[in-house]
């Protein structure tokens, strides 16, 4: 399968957004990664509703919104209706992971399921049959920019192997870290869905050398 490219705007420049997202597409980005924070759940404070609902009557590009916040099943809805493609929450944010998915779902939207660093896959095995979309962090979350841990990696190959032996769908992503130097280990491991912000977006080569070597460099 060939590997999906997800650029993150968290390192887009905010005050030409509408052109930073064609620009990007036109590099090559097959999604645009979006990242909501609410500065509970994480140290920092992004976007929301109102700038998705807003971006996306310009853009048909596949809306990939990772969920940084504490009890997401708030603002499912609002998140659904305002374009979500795919929706992901973290596993460490709800204690009500299987009702949260199955709510998006409700909504004809895909699911994710985001794990931090230190946060274990195994329990997760359970709910794969619910999940479209299983990110790993590569960083611990809330800015861009970070040095990629390559302790992740040994988790992103169990999941590789239950996915691959329970026979589900579920595409592998990586969020944080993700660059030239790192791309193929994690490509290696296991990866389907590669999300970049700081490369894409400040790469003195310009976004569509930066698409093409992270393109280039996950096949494996
Ligand atoms: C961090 C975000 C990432 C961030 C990645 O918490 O979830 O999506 O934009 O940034 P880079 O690619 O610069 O590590
Ligand atoms: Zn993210």
């Amino acid at each position: 399968m060939s590997k999906i490219i997800s650029a993150s705007i968290l390192s887009a420049d905010f005050a030409n957004l509408g052109e930073q997202i064609r620009d990007v597409r036109k590099a090559g980005a097959d999604w645009l990664h979006i990242d909501v924070m609410d500065g509970c759940f994480v140290p920092n404070i992004s976007l929301g509703v109102p700038v998705i609902a807003s971006i996306r009557k310009s853009s048909d590009i596949v809306f990939d919104v990772h969920l940084m916040i504490l009890d997401p099943q708030r603002y499912i809805q609002y998140f659904c209706n305002a374009g979500a493609d795919y929706l992901t929450v973290h596993a460490e944010a709800t204690p009500e992971l299987e009702a949260t998915l199955l709510e998006i779902k409700e909504y004809g939207v895909k699911t994710g399921v985001s794990l931090n660093p230190g946060t274990p896959f195994e329990p997760l095995k359970k709910f794969l049959h619910h999940i479209d979309l299983l990110l790993f962090m590569g960083v611990e979350p809330g800015f861009g920019g970070q040095k990629f841990k390559p302790d992740i990696l040994p988790k992103i190959r169990q999941a590789r192997a239950a996915i691959d032996s329970y026979g589900t769908k579920t595409l592998i992503q990586v969020d944080g870290g993700v660059n030239a130097d790192t791309v193929e280990d994690i490509a290696k491991a296991g990866c389907d869905v590669f999300v970049a912000g700081s490369y894409i977006f400040e790469n003195k080569h310009g976004m569509e050398y930066a698409v093409n070597t992270l393109r280039e460099k996950s096949k494996s």
